[in-house]
């Protein structure tokens, strides 16, 4: 039996528009330190990046020969396997380190792990720890380019972005929304880089959820903060609704799940008092029946799979930008 050679055909171009008249950052530590023209440099370049992922062959040699590292000291579902795919779809190489595998129960230390990784050619460290400023750490003592994908409940930039993303696609702008980011917010890495990234770009930010879950300070970085969903759900343009993170706090930060339920919980009734066109969002993981119920998950003004694809194109314009930035060439434009 005679075999058939396989078509090889060159991966078709990046799209010439991805390229931002300027990119001078190494690393993404989080939103706080970008500046909005930067901010619309990533949602531009996220934008012609959306395209390459509709084409059959969903693959281009922007990042050809580069290594992408994943170290993950904490669960993920859709932010590693997203970056995974993001970097493979630039055509990078990509390694998972998981923490619990690793010669860290052996008494090394993280710095120690990220140099022996770096030692093996690593351009871009995608890093994930409980530690606040865990990444910025790592920035300091290793040369490659470092992605914070959540520290702690510090920030997690490329979830703002995607969501920020999102909303721009299905509101044609940022500038002048009202957003409602209910739930969890002591927690959450995901409302602080949102906060910074939302208000950067001119929309308004209530802060929403039960006192305990919700501190005043917040005020200060410019958000509206509110006890009551009922009170300001007819503003809202956008609704995020975030996870009660049960593993970082085993307090009773509220008297029972039905109760919290019954005043932040997404139903069809609050969506039918919402704005006709109200747009949610939740980042995910969601807990049905805790912060939404599953016909809202499911129904119209959900975004929340459109999320997951817009995370892709977000992750493959940040890989982007950034690894031209871990030596002294630029990412190939072929
Ligand atoms: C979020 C996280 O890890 O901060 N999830 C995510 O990245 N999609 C939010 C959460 O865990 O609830």
């Amino acid at each position: 039996m005679t075999l058939e050679p396989i078509a090889v055909t060159t991966p078709s171009r990046v799209p010439e528009n991805a390229k931002p008249a300027s990119w001078e950052r190494k690393h993404l530590l989080g939103l706080e330190d970008l500046s909005r023209e930067e901010i619309e440099s990533i949602l531009a370049t996220a934008e012609s990046f959306g395209e390459i992922s509709t084409r059959s062959r969903k693959k281009v040699p922007a990042l050809l020969g580069r290594v992408v590292f994943n170290l993950f000291f904490e669960n993920s579902t859709r932010t590693r396997t997203s970056f995974s795919l993001a970097a493979k779809r630039l055509s990078a190489d990509t390694q998972d380190f998981t923490a619990s595998a690793s010669s860290l129960s052996k008494g090394e230390s993280f710095i120690d792990t990220a140099k022996n990784i770096e030692a093996m050619g690593a351009d871009v460290m995608v890093v994930r720890h409980p530690t606040p400023g865990a990444p910025h750490l790592l920035a300091q003592h290793v040369g490659a380019s470092i992605i914070n994908a959540g520290d702690g409940a510090h920030e997690h930039p490329t979830q703002a972005l995607l969501d920020i993303l999102t909303i721009r696609r299905a509101k044609g702008r940022i500038e002048g929304l009202t957003v409602g980011l209910v739930g969890d917010i002591s927690h959450s890495r995901v409302a602080r880089s949102n906060i910074w990234g939302l208000t950067k770009l001119g929309a308004r930010v209530i802060l929403c959820g039960p006192p305990t879950l919700v501190p005043r300070r917040l005020e200060q970085l410019g958000c509206e903060i509110a006890y009551r969903l009922d009170d300001v759900l007819p503003r809202l343009d956008v609704v995020n609704v975030l996870r009660i993170q049960f593993e970082r706090d085993q307090r009773a930060v509220f008297p029972s799940i039905a109760e919290y339920f019954r005043l932040f919980g997404m139903t069809q009734e609050r969506i039918r008092r919402g704005k006709p066109d109200l747009l949610l969002l939740a980042p995910g993981p969601i807990n049905r029946g805790v912060e939404l119920t599953p016909e809202v998950a499911d129904g119209p003004h959900s975004a929340i799979l459109d999320q997951v694809t817009n995370g892709l194109a977000v992750r493959m314009a940040v890989l982007y930008l950034l690894s031209g930035k871990s030596d002294a060439h630029g990412p190939t434009l072929d």
